[in-house]
């Protein structure tokens, strides 16, 4: 079975044809990174207005690659909804006019898939999503009968890279730029700390770091538009500390929750995960096994989307957008 994948919760625009959930046939990914930077982050009207000109032209290069298709699967959720619309209805037209059966796809699911893809997934296990949008961590039965443990309570593991790296004039998306900047640095020069959540073990907090580092660039009670006090070298060990920071406290209760139930195995999904100081740090004290994304498919793409559909093609109906992620998701595949 034939999985054609569309992608258009953010600021990729992505198509792909999937083969029995496991095969890629194709994977075509249309970035509209060069039209954010401008704004530092993603600017929510602009990424839907490109995903309406970018989508169509992407469909039809899949399916000349590939010729027929048996079913459609989108993401319906969670993410930017005027986004998450150009992908839904394109999908449901496609889907009524080539008289081919469309599910929605729930992009946090989709993500922990691409860890599993091509393998036989362990359960119970633990979802690790780390993207600009997310930083969750899951108890999960299998893909898509899970329960959130933890959840940021304000800024998203990648977000929180992003600004750190606006802070320290780097474009976004700001992850690759501190990865690289803190290759070079002392991580143990700054002792930065995550935010810790009174009685929610599990549950992240990393606006304050972003605070901290402010006052490290720009001064004690600096503020954004005051000028930088530091220098290249400075950028480094900065970038070195909080990458530590962040990721010892993601470690940490990642593990926490692993251990507090018969967890099997690990699964790994987001931007975040792009980042090899991120995969060492699990890989040194970790006694559960660990699967992370094939590199290329760590970012947001639509073959994971294509992946899971293929598994959920019982589905029936028109599907719907929903922009926000539920705390408890049972459905049976
Ligand atoms: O999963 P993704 O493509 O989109 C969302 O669903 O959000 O993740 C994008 C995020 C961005 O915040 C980006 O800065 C971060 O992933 N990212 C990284 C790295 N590569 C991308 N963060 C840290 N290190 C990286 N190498
Ligand atoms: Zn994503």
């Amino acid at each position: 079975m034939k999985v054609l994948g569309i992608e258009t919760s953010c600021d990729e625009t992505a198509v792909a044809v999937v083969e029995n959930g496991k095969a890629i046939l194709v994977n075509l990914i249309a970035s509209q990174i060069d039209i954010h930077k401008q704004y530092g982050g993603v600017f929510p009207e602009v990424a839907s207005r490109h995903h309406v000109n970018r989508l169509l032209p992407l469909v039809e290069k899949a399916i000349e690659i590939t010729n027929e298709i048996d079913l459609i699967a989108v993401t319906n959720g969670p993410g930017l909804m005027g986004a998450l619309l150009m992908g839904v209805t394109a999908a449901n037209t496609l889907g009524f006019g080539w008289d081919k059966p469309v599910v929605g796809v729930n992009h946090i699911e989709a993500h922990i898939y691409a860890a599993m893809i091509g393998t036989t997934p362990l359960f119970p296990a633990l979802g690790v999503v780390v993207s600009g949008g997310h930083t969750l961590l899951i108890k999960m039965q299998n893909i898509t009968s899970y329960e959130i443990l933890g959840t940021t309570v304000d800024d998203a593991a990648g977000e929180a890279f992003d600004k750190v790296a606006t802070l320290l004039e780097y474009p976004y998306p700001g992850g690759p730029h501190i990865e690289k900047l803190a290759i070079e640095g002392d991580e143990k020069k700054y002792h930065l700390r995550s935010g810790q959540i009174k009685r929610h073990p599990f549950h992240f907090s990393f606006s304050g770091l972003k605070t901290q580092i402010l006052y490290l660039v720009k001064g004690m009670n600096g503020t954004k538009n005051d000028l930088t006090i530091i220098d290249k070298e400075e950028k480094k060990h900065i970038a070195a500390s909080f990458q530590r920071a962040i990721f010892k406290d993601i470690v940490k209760k990642s593990l926490k929750a692993a251990l507090s139930f018969p967890c099997r195995a690990i699964y790994f999904g987001g931007g975040v995960t792009q980042n090899k100081a991120f995969r060492q740090s699990f890989t040194h004290h970790c006694p559960i096994p660990l699967f992370w994304p094939p590199q290329n498919l760590g970012l947001d793409n639509a073959v994971m989307i294509a992946g899971l559909g293929y598994h959920l093609r019982a589905q029936k109906g028109e599907v719907q957008a929903f922009p926000r992620i539920s705390t408890k998701a049972h459905r049976s595949l």
